[in-house]
């Protein structure tokens, strides 16, 4: 018997051992500074002359590793192994699959410092998020094996007498897993391992701005003893290799998390029958989001204000769960807002490898030039109280913003941002306040901040987001706790780290025997 799940606790670094083991991670990450990085495809290494170029977005000039790109013949040649390796890894016992799963789990907290200390370097977390990222790293590991061996004997269906009826779950096939950088380790872990688990092969995409991570888990994996050809490792452009994998015939589904617009994009082109193919593809896809949390009148104010900041603020923003907007009922608007814009300046932002540092830098160039847009924008709708500011100069900093007196339908109230960048909105009463947190195309997630039990009854009906929390912040699901996804725009209400995830990766079977 395999012992109940819980959740890895994060690390408290005001323990001396603690903050000594996470600077031991960041020298060993910087030995290993600029190495280069293969392809795995079928269990063999393959270097190609065209690379990625992975980068420290808090300091330009540092490279993280260079890894190998593939082509289309490679995601070809890729997508065979994996063809392959399928007709014996779907024999594979689940416990035995869920064991590659634990040791995997116990490798990386092992070496946890370093993992996240690579996320310091190759995605500009400071310390704790960094810590959060490879903590839920590890939990999905932890939960998916537990979650196979429930379900693997299926579920009782009836039998009438001399008939014996069977419920199973059988995998899919081959996956492509597309998986995001802001968290490069936890959600490539967990949508690659939801697949594996389950029977399936897959050909795992990295995110171009954090490939290194994924090499890393990469290897974990192997270590771990997974058998060659089961999980194949494809860097490359979306545009070349993403579509190419996405409109295959041998593709069976895509897992797929990022931007509305990639997701829209791949869900039209998998819907596409191509030359051989004998299915129609699933899509699992989770989205953007553009969260609200709701401040009611009677709400515990100075907890309003902190669930704001530690949601809009987190990771610069750059979470599909960050709060970007706050609707505040009009009679404690201006102390809620007063109290976040000092909460706000109080913040350190800067170098993610110091300790003290609560934000780093945003992820590149392209995201530092359509933040400062959206803050631009957002000068012209509303109010800046402050930040507003950034230098890209060596890293790509924007100082945390907020944005005063929009209207609700104001492009900032409405819009996906993904960097540190909150608006303020003003409601005159609890139900309008739902009602504009409602008044986006997404539903993610979302908080209400009150004292009133009539109300957060109110908002569990009405407020229509697939996470939402009460007196506290938006972000920081827990898998196997708060299980993750939203609806309409933000995806296909997939839940990561909850208990029918995995079956999204599988199909039902019905057998039925006379005696
Ligand atoms: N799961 C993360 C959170 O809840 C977002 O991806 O913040």
């Amino acid at each position: 018997m395999v012992q109940p799940y819980k959740h890895e606790p994060f690390t408290d670094f005001t323990n001396e051992k603690e903050r000594e083991g996470y600077l031991l991670g960041l020298k060993t990450v910087e030995g290993y500074l600029g190495q280069d990085y293969d392809l795995l495809i079928g269990g063999e290494r393959i270097s190609t002359e065209d690379k990625i170029v992975s980068t420290n977005p808090s300091n330009k000039e540092e490279v993280i590793g260079r890894v190998s790109k593939a082509n289309r013949e490679l995601a070809e040649k890729a997508m065979q192994a994996a063809v392959e390796a399928f007709k014996t890894w779907k024999k594979v016992k689940p416990e035995t699959r869920a064991d590659v799963l634990f040791k995997a789990a116990a490798i990386i907290r092992r070496r946890k410092h370093e993992f996240s200390a690579l996320l310091t370097k190759e995605a500009g977390k400071p310390w704790k998020e960094a810590d959060a990222d490879t903590a839920e790293a590890i939990d999905f590991l932890e939960y998916y094996a537990r979650q196979m061996l429930a379900i693997k004997d299926g579920v009782p269906v009836n039998s009438r007498p001399n008939e014996f009826n069977r419920y199973g779950y059988i995998p899919l096939g081959v996956g492509v897993i597309i998986s995001p950088w802001n968290f490069p380790l936890a959600i490539m872990a967990g949508t690659t391992v939801a697949a594996i688990v389950t029977g399936n092969t897959v050909l795992l995409k990295p995110a171009s701005t954090t490939p290194i991570v994924a090499a890393k888990f990469v290897e974990v994996m192997e270590e771990a003893g997974l058998p060659a050809g089961v999980l194949n490792f494809v860097p490359g452009s979306g545009a070349e290799v993403g579509d190419y994998l996405v409109d295959h015939k041998d593709t069976r589904f895509i897992s797929f998390t990022g931007s509305r617009d990639v997701g829209l994009r791949i869900f039209e082109r998998s819907s596409k029958l191509n030359e051989g193919q004998i299915w129609l593809k699933r899509v699992i896809a989770e989205m953007g989001g553009k969260d609200t949390i709701v401040v009611d009148s009677d709400a515990d104010l100075e907890l309003a204000a902190q669930s704001i900041v530690a949601g809009a603020f987190g990771f610069s923003g750059q979470k599909c769960s960050a709060c970007s907007r706050a609707v505040i009922v009009e009679d404690v608007y201006d102390q809620v807002l007063n109290r976040v814009v000092e909460l706000t300046n109080e913040l350190t932002l800067g170098n993610p490898e110091e300790q003290s540092t609560f934000m780093g830098p945003v992820i590149d160039q392209s995201a530092f030039d359509k933040i400062m847009s959206y803050v631009e924008i957002g000068k012209q709708e509303g109010k800046l109280m402050t930040g507003g500011e950034g230098d890209s100069s060596k890293g790509f900093f924007i100082k945390p913003t907020v944005i005063a007196d929009l209207g609700p339908n104001d492009r900032l109230m409405q819009e996906e941002i993904f960097g540190p960048v909150v608006g303020f909105t003003k409601a005159k009463d609890f139900t309008e306040a739902i009602e504009i947190a409602n008044n986006t195309e997404y539903g993610l997630t979302g908080a209400v901040i009150t004292r009133n039990r009539a109300h957060i009854e109110q908002a569990r009906e009405d407020f229509h987001v697939g996470n939402l929390y009460f007196n506290r912040s938006c972000t920081g699901a827990i898998v196997g706790y708060q299980p993750f996804g939203g609806f309409n725009m933000s995806g296909t209400d997939s839940k990561a780290g909850g208990p029918d995830y995995l079956l999204l990766h599988m199909q039902a079977k019905t057998t039925s025997e006379m005696f």
